[in-house]
């Protein structure tokens, strides 16, 4: 408990040592100006910064500290009519007391929507890899016939007389690369489906693009589309939860794949890119698919608005979401001479919140 308030304190140390500064100049008035002077109400400032960590406790704990400063100020404090000056605290308490409160309201409730999202992202995950279970079975037990394959190859060598051990012992060198693919694939499906609040990582997307494919790559060869990839390989990391900006090119390259299906086999293009430029990132995912009228562009982010008979309508919203919680923007744009671009572009000044 105690380390894991350390280490919290040291993710948000300017906005921690801003708000010491500001208590110390505030204490510091309150206490040299006249009782008459209600200083202390600027505390409420302080209050309302707080909330900005994220924390109700931290909004208490402050909220209370500012109290008790008040309270030692008039104390100090030398100059003044004393009943002018105990109004005055009792003014600035009840005024602390009021923010505090209502500071620790709307974290409350901020913190439930951040909840609700993070579930309902976790649902559309779910709802995706549950679409994907054939692609992911297919994926998982083609190295599973491999290994099978090549075990049985290497009994043989080494049946054989003379055994023929340079032989067995490339069969089970394949074994091992494949048993490796398959815990690979594994892995990534319970990293996306597993129930994690938002976190803070380095994230590089160029990495997050391709376990993303590799999850839709037998989906992408079942109907015949040519992908295409175009990763800018020096692209800096940026700060957010790997999961949740997976989600995202998950959804952006389902979309995509679904609106693939309804056009041609032999115009089937897939390409998804990732650029740095200046101070941001962007990744996007293009298609020569049925595309999408201009007037209904702006329509598409909005939650439970499908075109799909199966469709939630959930995937652009709960993406867009994503994105903005991360201090970035998504967009949509047709493509040309067909199809659509979709994409999202993230701040790299670190100031994103994950
Ligand atoms: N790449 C695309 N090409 C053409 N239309 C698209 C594309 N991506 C999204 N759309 C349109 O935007 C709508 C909303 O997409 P969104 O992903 O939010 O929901 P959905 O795919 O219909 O359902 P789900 O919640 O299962 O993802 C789609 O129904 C479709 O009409
Ligand atoms: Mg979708």
């Amino acid at each position: 408990m105690r380390r894991e308030f350390l280490k919290y304190l040291s993710e948000m140390p300017v906005l921690w040592f801003g708000i010491s500064v500001l208590v110390g100049l505030i204490f510091i008035g309150d206490t040299v100006t006249d009782l008459e002077i209600a200083f202390a109400v600027l505390y409420v400032s302080v209050i309302l910064l707080t909330v900005r960590s994220g924390r109700t406790g931290a909004i208490a704990v402050v909220g209370i500290a500012c109290a008790a400063l008040t309270i030692l100020s008039y104390f100090l404090t030398r100059h003044g009519a004393s009943q002018a000056g105990l109004i005055n605290s009792a003014l600035s308490i009840v005024a602390i007391g009021a923010t505090t409160y209502l500071a620790i309201r709307i974290e409350t409730i901020d913190a439930r929507a951040r909840e609700a999202q993070s579930e309902l992202a976790r649902m559309s995950r779910l709802m995706i890899v549950g679409e994907l279970g054939t692609s992911i079975a297919h994926e998982v037990s083609q190295p599973i016939t491999a290994i099978t394959a090549n075990g049985n190859a290497a009994l043989r060598w080494l049946a054989a007389a003379p055994a023929d051990h340079d032989e067995a012992r490339r069969a089970i060198e394949r074994i091992v690369a494949d048993a490796g693919r398959a815990g690979d694939v594994i892995g990534r499906v319970r990293l996306l489906v597993s129930r994690s609040s938002p976190s803070r990582d380095m994230v590089d997307l160029g990495e997050a693009i391709d376990n993303v494919l590799e999850l839709v790559r037998s989906e992408i060869r079942k109907n015949q589309i040519l992908l295409r990839t175009e990763l800018a390989n020096d692209l800096p990391l940026v700060a957010g939860d790997r999961v949740q900006l997976q989600q995202v090119i998950l959804n952006f390259v389902m979309n995509a794949i679904e609106a693939l299906a309804d056009v041609s086999a032999d115009v089937r293009e897939l390409l998804v890119s990732a650029a740095a430029a200046e101070s941001k990132i962007t990744v996007s995912v293009r298609d020569t698919g049925i595309g999408i009228a201009p007037a209904r562009l702006d329509r598409i982010f909005e939650a439970f608005y499908t075109t799909k008979p199966n469709g939630m309508g959930m995937g652009l919203a709960i993406s867009r979401s994503i994105i903005e919680a991360h201090g970035g923007s998504v967009y949509a744009a047709p493509n040309f001479p067909h199809g659509t671009v979709f994409g999202f572009t993230l701040p790299l000044d670190g100031k994103s919140r994950g």
